[in-house]
């Protein structure tokens, strides 16, 4: 069996092909990016919409593939017109290929891509991203939320700040960059339960840097609070829930500092720490056509005429059923 995958919901927009074994046979992105400022929706989807055709296509032909039996797409959760932009492209695809179609919940796939290239079994799972900053436990046939952040998420707490001093986006990278020239400066520390907030420490960040505070000083200290938040409930996480891995994964994971707190805290609990490989660790459709692959082999299906996009659904709404 022979998956297309197909990514939208932000950023990026990539297609990539994949065996039913998880063998990448192609894997193309086209990341939008700013100088300045932030994501506006439409400009995002425009830039979706520009390269698509051009992203499928090269995903096709890389893959050396004459027959492919099913398009995944990713139908939520995410910014309702780049969804839009997906959607009638894997529809225009399946129709094309002549293959089946299945829409999948984009955060899903971020932790069950954790499996295709991690030896993990049975995490408490770490997603930060750039909307989303949950701890999550499989239990049962649903995922469940232990802790979230309770304003934005870590990602996007990263680029409000970077927004804010000239970084453009995305700045988590940039941000790392400045933090190790950096010492530490006193921050809120918000940790409310096993939930986070990070609005607050960007805020009071935001007025330190108007004051003349250095911008590394602020970079190093917002991530040194913003982890060690992360790992405290996290540690928490495994001692409820009593299992012995944790796995980190969605584009913060990324961040080196993160992958050595989180790995020391595991490490004095003898617990093995797992991280997404950097590259798989932000959006892309190698994910999505994984999770596709997985849905459609514990059956389930969807008419193209039925196919659309649910921009708000969370992961503790998903059957696991594979
Ligand atoms: P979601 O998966 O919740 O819908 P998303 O798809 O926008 O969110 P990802 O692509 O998984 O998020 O991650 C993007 C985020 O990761 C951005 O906010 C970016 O700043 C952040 N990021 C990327 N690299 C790093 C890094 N090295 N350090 C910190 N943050 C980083
Ligand atoms: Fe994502």
């Amino acid at each position: 069996m022979i998956i297309l995958g197909i990514e939208s919901t932000a950023h990026t927009f990539a297609a990539s092909v994949i065996t039913r074994k998880g063998e990448i046979l192609s894997d193309v992105r086209s990341v939008f990016r700013t100088e300045k400022g932030g994501m506006i929706p439409n400009e995002v989807a425009r830039h979706h919409s520009n390269v698509a055709d051009e992203v499928i296509r090269e995903a096709i032909s890389k893959s050396r593939q004459r027959k492919l039996d099913l398009v995944a797409y990713s139908s939520s959760p995410g910014l309702s017109p780049c969804l839009r932009v997906g959607l009638e492209k894997a529809k225009e695809f399946a129709k094309e290929l002549n293959a089946e179609i299945l829409g999948v919940n984009h955060c899903v796939s971020h932790l069950t891509s954790g499996h295709l290239f991690t030896k993990a079994k049975n995490p408490i799972y770490i997603y930060t991203s750039g909307a989303n900053t949950q701890i999550i436990s499989l239990e049962g046939n649903k995922f469940r939320i232990f802790g979230e952040c309770l304003d934005i998420g870590m990602g996007n707490a990263l680029d409000k700040f970077g927004r804010e001093i000239g970084l453009g986006f995305p700045a988590g990278p940039l941000i790392e960059k400045l933090a190790k020239k950096g010492k530490y400066v006193k921050l809120p520390y918000v940790v409310k339960g096993m939930d986070l907030s990070f609005s607050g420490i960007i805020t009071s960040a935001i007025n330190k840097f108007s004051k003349g505070v250095k911008k590394e000083d602020l970079c190093y200290s917002i991530q040194e609070n913003f982890f060690s938040m992360l790992t405290e409930v996290s540690e928490r996480a495994l001692a409820h829930t009593n299992k012995n891995e944790i796995l980190l994964i969605g584009g913060v994971a990324a961040n080196k500092r993160l992958c050595e707190m989180l790995e020391k805290m595991c490490k004095d609990r003898n617990a093995k720490f797992y991280a997404i490989p950097l590259k798989y660790a932000a959006d892309n459709s190698v994910m999505i056509a994984y999770q596709g692959f997985l849905e459609y082999s514990a059956g389930k299906r969807e008419n193209i005429e039925e196919s659309d996009i649910n921009p708000n659904e969370r992961t503790d709404q998903i059957n696991v059923i594979w």
